[in-house]
């Protein structure tokens, strides 16, 4: 509920919106409202009230807006329909019925905070609200399944070079798609298909990047392995800033993938790799595969050797750099 008010009180931009309003927006009381207004208040959020005119947000929130994000945002597909939530289990699961229901391609989900954010092999992808960006694009692209790889590694690509834009962090890609600041990763794509053997009804394309999480965010176990952009720039950023220059650059190299150009983006995979020429262990489906990561394929699998001489293809796994 809070995070309702906040939501309403953001989208008014420092206007003031009466009592009575958002008390019939959220179908609760008006002492209800005054009572989550004195527990924001006590949280540090600057809200100014009025007997006659209600309440209004003094300083802006970083919230992801439909409307703020499309005033500055050059995309010709993506995100020109959005769906913003407060809180949902998961963006991918909310795009696949939007995507089952017929909603175009370039459709961008978006959640403040997801309480179920599934990351890759069933893991928990941890996602507090408005402190990084969560969401999920339906593609619908008229290509193989077995090239829908091929949108993940540009995918990793746009994010790298997006951040690096705005940050001038020395990110890097780990193979296959996960982006590290030194050893710590602090974005992760998951893709999911809907299909027939040889064509594809949609993708959901999920993007979590940690963006203004602090450490305790993280549950402790993982704070060894995942890290922020505000920790490793030592300040705040602003999200809606990067996430329209993730769409802008994800769309560039999305079109110039079914436009056939594919060999640049594989190109620049590999420059932003921190995989290629370092010792890994690989967790693989069929089990650990132990060498030195030599190259990437054109499909995007890894080539690892494991002996002088003998090259183990890998189209799948955890990769763990040494
Ligand atoms: C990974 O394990 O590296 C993939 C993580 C993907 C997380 C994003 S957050 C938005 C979208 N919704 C989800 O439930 N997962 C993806």
């Amino acid at each position: 509920m809070q995070k309702s008010i906040l939501a309403i009180l953001h989208y008014n931009q420092g206007e003031y919106i009466s009592g009575e309003e958002i008390s019939r927006q959220l179908a609760v009381s008006r002492s209800a409202v005054w009572k989550h207004i004195k527990a924001l208040r006590e949280e540090g959020y600057q809200i100014e009230s009025s007997s006659r005119l209600g309440y209004r947000l003094v300083s802006q929130l970083d919230l992801l807006l439909p409307d703020i994000i499309q005033r500055e945002l050059e995309t010709r597909i993506l995100g020109k329909e959005i769906y913003h939530y407060t809180s949902l289990d998961s963006t991918n699961n909310k795009a696949k019925s939007l995507a089952q229901e017929g909603s175009p391609e370039g459709t961008l989900v978006l959640a403040e905070e997801q309480t179920g954010g599934k990351g890759r092999l069933g893991r928990q992808w941890v996602s507090p609200f408005a402190k990084g960006l969560w969401f999920s694009l339906i593609l619908r692209p008229p290509i193989a399944p077995m090239d829908a790889t091929k949108i993940v590694i540009l995918t990793a690509v746009a994010l790298q070079e997006a951040i690096v834009d705005l940050t001038k962090l020395p990110v890097k890609i780990k193979w296959p798609n996960d982006l590290l600041l030194g050893e710590k990763k602090i974005t992760g794509i998951l893709l999911e298909m809907n299909g027939e053997l040889d064509t594809i009804n949609y993708l959901v394309l999920g993007i979590g990047i940690n963006v203004n999480l602090q450490e305790e965010d993280f549950p402790e176990s993982l704070r060894e392995r995942v890290t922020s952009l505000a920790v490793g720039l030592g300040e705040k950023l602003s999200r809606l800033n990067l996430l329209r220059a993730v769409l802008q650059k994800l769309e560039e190299h999305y079109f110039a993938f079914l436009g056939g150009e594919f060999s640049f983006l594989l190109e620049k995979w590999k420059k932003s790799s921190c995989t290629l020429g370092k010792r890994v262990r690989v967790t693989t489906p069929n089990g650990l595969i132990e060498g030195i990561a030599l190259d990437y394929n054109q499909d995007g699998s890894l080539l690892v050797e494991t002996a002088p001489g003998q090259i183990r293809k890998i189209t799948s796994g955890d990769v763990n750099l040494f």
